[in-house]
């Protein structure tokens, strides 16, 4: 049986959920909580070498659907060798990107549709899903301006970036008691206290 909580932080470039994971860590922390927290892809020894090569710009004409076959394998891993585990020992598990990133990056914007992707990104995660996903809106020049990154995934053109943000607008609005969106023209504060005022709702009542 499932013990733990597992939220996921959603988002396009330079959305800033690092910042923001590591409040939602230490929030849970001061709560004496378990935490752990995770990236997609990695996080594992496997989904650290696949990261290196989905993010290598001389791979730049691999096919989406390579990518996502090293995506889902990335994430069957880490389910299996560190979050399954994890909740099973009531850790709060805080992944920075999941499924969704999928179903927008490759199904939505990618065009392998997300009705297609449906059943390969249930068999990758098993039964670990979200219980909630923090989704970090953010515009695509603005993110791209500040995340300042150019690796392989960022190079692709703005309308891609364009057509993620309305895949994780999408994905939000069909899955509306998971999704939790915040707006990334508010400021970091302000941004941290929307999350705050989530948790405590939620969470407040949780050991
Ligand atoms: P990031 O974690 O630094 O944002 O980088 C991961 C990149 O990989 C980012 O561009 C989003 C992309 N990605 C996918 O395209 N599909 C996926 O399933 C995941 C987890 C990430």
């Amino acid at each position: 049986m499932k013990r733990g909580t597992f939220i996921s932080f959603e988002g396009g470039e330079g959305s800033g959920k690092s910042t923001q994971i590591r409040f939602v860590a230490s929030y849970f922390r001061r709560k004496r909580r378990k935490v752990l927290v995770v990236r997609e892809p990695g996080s594992t020894r496997l989904g650290e070498s696949v990261r290196k090569i989905l993010l290598n710009v001389r791979n730049r004409n691999m096919s989406v659907e390579t990518e996502l076959f090293f995506y889902l394998a990335a994430r069957a891993q880490l389910v299996r060798e560190v979050i399954g585990p994890a909740l099973r020992q009531g850790y709060v598990v805080i992944s920075d990107r999941f499924e969704d990133s999928t179903l927008v990056y490759q199904g939505y914007a990618g065009g392998l549709g997300l009705a297609r992707l449906a059943t390969m990104v249930r068999e990758a995660r098993g039964n670990v899903v979200p219980s909630m996903t923090f989704l970090l809106d953010v515009e695509p020049r603005k993110g791209l301006l500040r995340s300042g990154r150019r690796d392989r995934m960022e190079r692709k053109s703005i309308l891609f970036h364009e057509r993620i943000r309305k895949g994780y607008l999408l994905l939000a609005r069909r899955y509306p008691k998971r999704f939790v969106v915040i707006s990334s023209r508010l400021s970091k504060s302000e941004v941290r206290s929307a999350i705050r005022r989530t948790l405590d709702r939620v969470y407040s009542r949780s050991r």
